[in-house]
């Protein structure tokens, strides 16, 4: 797929081959960044952000966690996500805007390095694969532990994080799986390398709490609310690894794997090991709005034009 024209990066447009740092850059060696991952789906009046607001508190949010200044405004970034949107001529993308710190000096404390933004698109389609949307994955309860409490900070989206997150899909990889559970150090159900996740069981919808340390996903915001608008029951609530086995649906849910139903774990068949029905009826309205085939009645998406 051809690198899209543009990248954002401290206030100006460059070209794609241009955005380059030093191998000085503090984040290279210290996972000293903070970023977001947000989508924008075609619609007819161009592209539509999802969640921009949303993405960009977050993304301030995990800045001040990480006791990082970014040197622009929340305006000045939403201004400039849909600049490079509409910019590189995209129908729809995915958004990544990355804030890191610089090449000033090196040792472990940062701060003595100064705050750098950019924001990069690209043209991506399903994370888990195309078929996973309907067909769902097979996915492994990982034999790494998510953060603990006082170690990292799970509300985060630091890079230096996501180690654990690679060392979860690597192994989930290896194993043969599309992808990862990981459970929180107490062994309660914690979350995907970058998908949150929902059980399904006897009718009731649970997800894991913000104490389980998972990341306060957006998309599982705006899942949760279409489950209750569809009348569902939703639960946040610890469960243990046993609940996933004896499971009616599992899916997961992300800004990159949207809604994606899981068909096994350990090799164990979710319900009758293919897409549930409530599963395919939140799909079906999430991608309707996201798509603009129903009406955005809760003001999710921002067009850049
Ligand atoms: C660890 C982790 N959990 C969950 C999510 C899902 O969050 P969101 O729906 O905001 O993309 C992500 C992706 O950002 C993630 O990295």
């Amino acid at each position: 797929m051809a690198n899209p024209e543009y990248i954002w990066m401290d206030g100006k447009l460059v070209k794609w081959a241009d955005a380059t740092v030093h191998v000085q850059t503090h984040a290279l060696h210290y996972g000293s960044s903070v970023f977001e991952g947000i989508r924008a789906y075609a619609s007819p009046d161009g592209p539509k952000v999802l969640f921009l607001h949303e993405h960009v508190s977050r993304l301030y949010a995990s800045a001040r966690l990480f006791r990082m200044e970014i040197p622009y405004s929340a305006e000045e970034m939403t201004a400039a996500i849909k600049q490079v949107v509409r910019e590189n001529k995209h129908e729809s993308c995915y958004i990544r805007p990355l804030v890191y710190r610089g090449d000033e000096a090196l040792g472990v404390n940062p701060r003595r390095c100064g705050v750098h933004a950019t924001i990069l698109t690209m043209v991506w389609g399903s994370y888990l694969g195309a078929e996973a949307i309907e067909s769902g994955v097979d996915v492994g309860v990982s034999s790494w532990r998510r953060t603990v409490p006082g170690v990292g900070m799970s509300m985060a989206k630091i890079g230096g994080q996501y180690v654990n997150s690679q060392m979860m899909a690597m192994e989930a990889h290896d194993h043969g799986y599309h992808e990862a559970i990981a459970l929180d150090t107490q062994g309660n159900v914690s979350e995907g390398s970058g998908e949150n996740i929902f059980v399904i069981s006897n009718g009731v919808i649970y997800t894991p709490p913000m104490a389980a340390s998972i990341l306060l996903g957006i998309t599982r915001n705006g899942v949760m609310r279409i489950a209750h608008s569809m009348g569902y029951e939703v639960r946040e609530q610890n469960m243990p690894r046993d609940f996933l086995y004896i499971a009616d649906e599992i899916f997961f849910t992300g800004t990159a794997a949207e809604v994606t139903p899981i068909r096994s774990v350990d090799k164990v068949k979710v319900g009758s090991g293919s897409r549930g029905p409530i599963t395919a009826r939140i799909q079906q309205a999430f991608f309707d709005i996201v798509n603009s085939r129903a009406a955005d009645q809760w003001g999710w998406l921002t067009p850049v034009n």
